[in-house]
């Protein structure tokens, strides 16, 4: 009877610490799921609003999910230096169904043409809006 009530304690302490490692290396896969900016760039997006207000670019889906290697687009296509591109007169979309820039791939093949689906790339000023006005809506969602 002693013994099996010794057991039982050791069994459900044996089963609370696994619970303890489950959650520990569960928060730690959590973890290394997170955005690894070295592996695929910088984690913010870009946003170009020049010349026009406002062009989303997001490393993440190019790199971690479509697979990209940085010299895909550095230092050939795009130049390691958010902003740069945007002070060239011929970033537009005349250049992009040229092939340059985001065309270099936005062409129909490699990834959907720049000729279609604007609105995935142009966010709008509304969009860029609600992209500086993200901290508001945290700090009043925090109110509640
Ligand atoms: C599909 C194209 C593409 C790929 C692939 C890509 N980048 Fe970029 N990257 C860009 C663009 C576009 C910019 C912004 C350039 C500009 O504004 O002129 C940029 C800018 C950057 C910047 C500067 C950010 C800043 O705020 O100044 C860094 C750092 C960077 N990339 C790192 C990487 C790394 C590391 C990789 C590979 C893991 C990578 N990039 C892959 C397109 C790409
Ligand atoms: C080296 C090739 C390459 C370049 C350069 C490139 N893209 Fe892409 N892009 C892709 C591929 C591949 C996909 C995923 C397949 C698809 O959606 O057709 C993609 C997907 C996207 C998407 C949809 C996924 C998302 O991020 O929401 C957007 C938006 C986008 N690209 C914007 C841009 C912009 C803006 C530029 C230029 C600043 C650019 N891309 C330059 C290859 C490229
Ligand atoms: C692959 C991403 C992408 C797609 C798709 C796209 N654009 Fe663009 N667009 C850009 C980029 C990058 C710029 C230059 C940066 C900026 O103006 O912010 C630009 C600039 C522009 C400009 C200003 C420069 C110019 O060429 O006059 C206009 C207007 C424009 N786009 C309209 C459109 C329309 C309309 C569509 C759909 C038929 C479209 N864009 C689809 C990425 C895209």
């Amino acid at each position: 009877m002693n013994i099996d009530q010794r057991s039982f304690t050791r069994f459900f302490s044996v089963l609370a610490f696994a619970g303890l490692l489950l959650v520990l290396v569960g928060g730690q896969a959590v973890g290394e799921e997170e955005y690894d900016e070295d592996a695929y760039g910088p984690q913010a997006p870009i946003v170009f609003i020049a010349p026009v207000k406002a062009v989303v670019f997001t490393h993440k889906t190019h790199t971690m999910d479509a697979g990209m290697e940085c010299d895909s687009c550095h230092d050939e296509v795009f130049q390691m230096e958010s902003g740069s591109t945007e002070q060239n007169d011929d970033f537009t979309m005349q250049s992009l169904y040229d092939g340059k820039y985001c065309g270099a791939c936005h062409d129909g093949e490699t990834a959907f043409a720049s000729n279609t689906r604007c609105t995935v790339c142009h966010i709008g000023v509304k969009g860029f809006d609600r992209m500086q006005g993200g901290p508001k809506t945290d700090a009043h969602g925090g109110n509640h």
